[in-house]
C-alpha cells in the first residue's frame, strides 16, 4: 500500500522534536481523523536553517511532516510557502488516494509556523 520511501520516512522520520527559541510555530489538527501535528521553525536571514516536527498522527502524517521538513530545511521562507502537499507526495513516490488528505496536515503546519514567524517579525 505504501512506497518504500514512505514507510522509511515513518519508520526513520528525520527532524522529530522541538525547537526552544523557534521563530515561529503552527499547530494544526485534521479535522477528518482528529489527528494532529505540530511543526516549529528558525528562520536566519530570510532561511529556513532548522525545523522540527511532532505528529500525532498516523503512517502518511509522519511521513509526509518528515518529507516536507528535509524539503523545506536550507530554503527561503517564500520557497517553504510555496511548497504543496502534492508535491511533498510525489517526493515519497506517491500516496494511496484515500490517504492523500494526510499529507494536507504537513502543508497546513508549514503555513502555520510561517504566519507565526511573520506575526512575530512583521519587518523580516
Ligand atoms: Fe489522520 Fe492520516 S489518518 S492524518
Amino acid at each position: 500500500m505504501y512506497s518504500e520511501k514512505v514507510m522509511d520516512h515513518f519508520e526513520h522520520p528525520r527532524n522529530v522534536g522541538e525547537i526552544t527559541d523557534a521563530s515561529g510555530s503552527g499547530t494544526v489538527g485534521n479535522a477528518k481523523c482528529g489527528d494532529i501535528m505540530k511543526m516549529d521553525i528558525k528562520v536566519e536571514d530570510n532561511i529556513i536553517t532548522d525545523v522540527k516536527f511532532k505528529t500525532f498522527g498516523c503512517c502518511a502524517a509522519v511521513a509526509t511532516s518528515s518529507m516536507a521538513t528535509e524539503m523545506i530545511k536550507g530554503k527561503t521562507v517564500d520557497e517553504a510557502l510555496a511548497l504543496t502537499n502534492k508535491a511533498v507526495a510525489e517526493a515519497l513516490d506517491g500516496l494511496p488516494p484515500v490517504k492523500m488528505h494526510c499529507s494536507v496536515l504537513a502543508e497546513e503546519a508549514i503555513h502555520a509556523a510561517l504566519e507565526d514567524y511573520h506575526a512575530k517579525h512583521p519587518q523580516g
